[in-house]
């Protein structure tokens, strides 16, 4: 694992951008996976500006996102649709039909996380993951457990998680109970990682994906067994590392 970490969210979401836009220079019709959440917004906010100043084409990305809450449209303001409309998809060239985010109105949730599966793996599964973690450890909505699962399904958010959003909805009880989530199998599957994280409340999180034993009880662990990992962290999300022993870039 390539460990950054940087002095503030800004400089983490620089580098994180520029981690992806290296991807798409590269590999022009790459598949990239998707997150939304706090985390990324800085980075989705680079990858616009550098696709308006002509440095970057979205036009041949083909990209599959992590999650969706169950329950919600996808015009609602909260769901990851419009996250991903908003902060990123209808700003660079990206075509509308080369967008995937699970749905969470789907009527028949098994066969639409298989068809999810199936599609990523249609693609030849993603090129380059980007991840936010939970202060629990989940990444996607891969939630603390007895076991990692696999494939694409529908998971109960934990507690701590339903805390953590509901700082967006108008009360907890707002926030959705359910989702729907990309499993291990496609996250490690893809051919790189990226994982950012920012915040003294992701600490715990990054020390113990990448320090601590590989257990479903911290998901972000199963990421130490990926053969290409990047982690781009602020000061303050990877403050417990260097104590631990981890080899830090920056
Ligand atoms: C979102 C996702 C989640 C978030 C995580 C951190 O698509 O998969 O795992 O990355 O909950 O959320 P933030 O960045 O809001 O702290």
């Amino acid at each position: 694992m390539r460990i950054y970490c940087e002095k503030d969210y800004d400089a983490m979401s620089r580098r994180a951008a520029a981690v992806i836009a290296s991807e798409i220079i590269h590999r022009p019709d790459c598949v990239l996976g998707l997150a939304t959440g706090s985390s990324p917004e800085g980075t989705y906010r680079y990858l616009v500006e550098w696709t308006k100043q002509n440095l970057l084409s979205f036009r041949q990305v083909r990209s599959v996102n992590l999650d969706e809450y169950k329950g919600l449209e996808p015009t609602h303001d909260q769901s990851y649709r419009y996250f991903m409309q908003s902060h990123l998809f209808d700003h660079v060239d990206i075509l509308p039909e080369n967008t995937r985010v699970p749905d969470g109105l789907t009527a028949d949730p098994a066969a639409h996380c298989a068809g999810y599966d199936a599609y990523i793996r249609s693609l030849g599964y993603v090129d380059l993951q980007l991840l936010g973690i939970g202060r629990n450890g989940h990444i996607g909505f891969n939630e603390p457990g007895d076991c990692f699962v696999k494939e694409t399904h529908v998971v109960d958010l934990a507690e701590s998680t339903i805390d953590a959003n509901a700082r967006f909805f108008a009360t907890r009880d707002d926030v959705p109970k359910q989702a729907i989530s990309m499993g291990i199998g496609a996250i490690m599957g893809a051919k790189k990682v990226l994982l950012v994280a920012s915040g003294a409340e992701k600490a715990d999180a990054i020390l113990g994906t990448v320090c601590g034993p590989i257990s479903p009880r911290c998901p972000g662990s199963i990421l130490q067994l990926h053969p290409n990992v990047v982690l781009v962290c602020d000061e303050a999300a990877g403050s417990k590392l260097k104590a631990a022993g981890a080899a830090v870039c920056g």
